[in-house]
C-alpha cells in the first residue's frame, strides 16, 4: 500500500506492508490492517508490562486530557507529576532516591543522564569529570548523547556523533574495569549500565556488579542503572538493581513508566546528587516541552496503581517460571535451539542454522517472520529471537506462544530447504 509512513529501522522496501501495520491491540493480542491477528511475545517494545487496552490507564490519561490537557514541567509543575515523582521513589525504595526529573523518551533520559552527572561533579569543583562509561552491547538510545554510549556499531561515524568523552568495557570483565578506571578514575563523571543488556538479554554477573559498586565507592563517579527495559518487574524486582549491593546514584527508566501509552521517561535522582545542586541552587540545562505533563503523571499514578492491583512484580516472576520450563523443552525438541539467556520475563534464545553455524542477520529476519506468519511477534536478538511477554501473561498463553514459535521454526526451516 502507498503511504506517507517513513516507520523506523525498516529498509524503504518493506515500508506500506499491512501485515505490519497495527490496527488495534487488546490483552496480549494486535490486530493488524490485513485482517490477521497475533499473539504478542515482546510486549510492544518491552513496554506494555501490563498488556494492551488497560482501562484504569486509560480513564485515568482520559480524565487528565479533560481537565489538564497541557501543564508541563518546563519552568513550572503540576499536581499528577508531583505525585508520580513522589510515588516513584517510594517504589524505589526508602529515602535514598529524592527527586525525579522527566523526559519524553529513553535515548532523551540518557542524554539528560550526562550533563547531570557533568554538573554535578563541576559543582563539586571536579570538571575535570567529563568521561561516561558505557558496556559493550550496550544500547541507550539514539539521540546524540545516547548514541555515542550506545556501543553497537549502527551509524554514529556517519552521523557525526560525538564519542571522545565516551569509553567502553566488556560487560562481566572484572580486569578490564579495573584497568579503565586504575587510568581515568578521577575523569569518569559516570559508569552507565542496564542491569540486563538487552541486546541479547545478557545479565550482569553479582561479581562484576559489587566491583562496579566497590569501584564507585572509590573513585566518586555516578553509577547509573539504565533501567529503561528492566524496569517494573520485568526482570523479577521492581527494578532490577535494586538486588545490587549498592544502590545506583542514577536511575533511568521509561518504556513501562505509563504502561507505554504516552512518550515518557523518569530520571530517579540519589538525594546527594540532589544535594550538590540544591546547595548551590543550580539549574540543570535539560527541560523538554512535553516531559512530565499532568497527562504523563496520570498515567504514571494508574499504572503503579495496577501494579499495585494485579501484583505484577510476582505475576511476571511466575511467567518466568513457565518460561523456564517451556524454553528448556523447545531446547531439548528443536536441534537449532542452542541455548537461552535472560530472566524474568526478559529472555533470549540463541540458534543455528542446519550447518550449526550461529542465525544471524537474514536467518534471523527469516525466522521472526516465519513466527509472525505463525500467528506470533517475537523480538529478534542477536542469534535467534527473543521473548518479553507481559507479566500477565496466562499458562493458555504462554502455550500458545511457545506452539506458535514452535510452527515458525518450522516454517523457516522448509522455507530455507526450498531455497537451497
Ligand atoms: C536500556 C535502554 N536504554 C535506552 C533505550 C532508548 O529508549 P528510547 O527508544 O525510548 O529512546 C532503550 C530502548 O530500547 C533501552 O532498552
Amino acid at each position: 500500500m502507498t503511504t506517507s509512513l517513513w516507520p523506523s529501522f525498516l529498509p524503504p522496501s518493506a515500508h506500506g506492508d499491512d501485515a505490519r501495520c497495527m490496527v488495534g491491540a487488546r490483552g496480549v493480542r494486535l490486530r493488524f490492517a490485513d485482517g490477521s491477528s497475533a499473539l504478542c511475545g515482546t510486549s510492544g517494545l518491552w513496554n506494555a508490562n501490563l498488556g494492551y487496552g488497560n482501562k484504569a490507564i486509560a480513564k485515568a490519561v482520559a480524565s487528565a486530557m479533560d481537565d489538564a490537557s497541557y501543564l508541563g514541567t518546563f519552568r513550572w509543575e503540576n499536581a499528577p507529576i508531583r505525585e508520580a515523582a513522589d510515588r516513584l521513589c517510594a517504589v524505589a525504595g526508602g529515602d535514598w532516591f529524592t527527586r525525579v526529573l522527566f523526559s519524553t523518551s529513553g535515548g532523551a533520559a540518557n542524554d539528560l543522564v550526562m550533563k547531570l552527572a557533568r554538573q554535578h561533579h563541576a559543582l563539586r569543583g571536579q570538571a575535570q569529570r567529563q568521561l561516561v562509561v558505557g558496556l559493550r552491547g550496550g544500547y541507550h538510545g539514539l539521540t546524540f548523547g545516547a548514541f555515542a554510549l550506545t556501543s553497537d556499531e549502527m551509524g554514529q561515524q556517519q552521523y557525526g556523533v560525538d564519542r571522545r568523552l565516551v569509553r567502553h568495557v566488556e560487560p562481566n570483565d572484572i580486569g578490564q574495569l579495573q584497568r579503565l578506571l586504575e587510568r581515568f578514575g578521577h575523569q569518569v563523571a559516570a559508569v552507565v549500565v542496564e542491569p540486563v543488556l538487552g541486546t541479547g538479554a545478557v545479565e550482569l554477573t553479582p561479581e562484576w556488579v559489587a566491583e562496579l559498586v566497590r569501584q564507585r565507592d572509590q573513585h566518586g563517579f555516578l553509577l547509573v542503572a539504565d533501567e529503561v527495559a528492566t524496569g517494573f518487574g520485568r526482570v523479577g524486582d521492581f527494578f532490577a538493581s535494586q538486588a545490587w549491593p549498592g544502590e545506583p546514584d542514577l536511575l533511568v527508566t521509561s518504556k513501562a513508566l505509563t504502561n507505554g501509552t504516552c512518550a515518557a521517561a523518569a530520571v530517579l535522582v540519589a538525594s546527594h546528587v540532589w544535594e550538590t545542586f540544591r546547595e548551590q541552587d543550580a539549574v540543570l540545562g535539560h527541560a523538554e516541552t512535553q516531559a512530565g505533563t499532568a497527562v504523563t503523571g496520570a498515567a504514571i499514578n494508574a499504572m503503579l496503581d495496577e501494579m499495585a492491583k494485579h501484583d505484577a512484580v510476582m505475576a511476571g516472576r511466575l511467567v518466568s517460571e513457565r518460561l523456564d520450563h517451556h524454553l528448556a523443552q523447545l531446547m531439548s525438541d528443536e536441534e537449532s535451539v542452542v541455548s537461552f539467556r535472560g530472566r524474568g520475563c526478559f529472555r533470549a534464545v540463541a540458534m543455528v542454522d542446519c550447518d550449526g553455524v550461529p542465525l544471524t542477520g537474514d536467518g534471523v529476519s527469516e525466522l521472526v517472520t516465519q513466527v509472525r506468519r505463525a500467528g506470533a511477534v517475537v523480538h529478534p536478538g542477536p542469534s535467534g529471537f527473543q521473548l518479553v511477554p507481559a507479566l500477565l501473561y496466562t499458562e493458555a498463553e504462554t502455550e500458545e506462544l511457545f506452539d506458535r514459535v514452535r510452527d515458525g521454526i518450522a516454517r523457516a526451516r522448509r522455507a530455507v530447504r526450498a531455497v537451497a
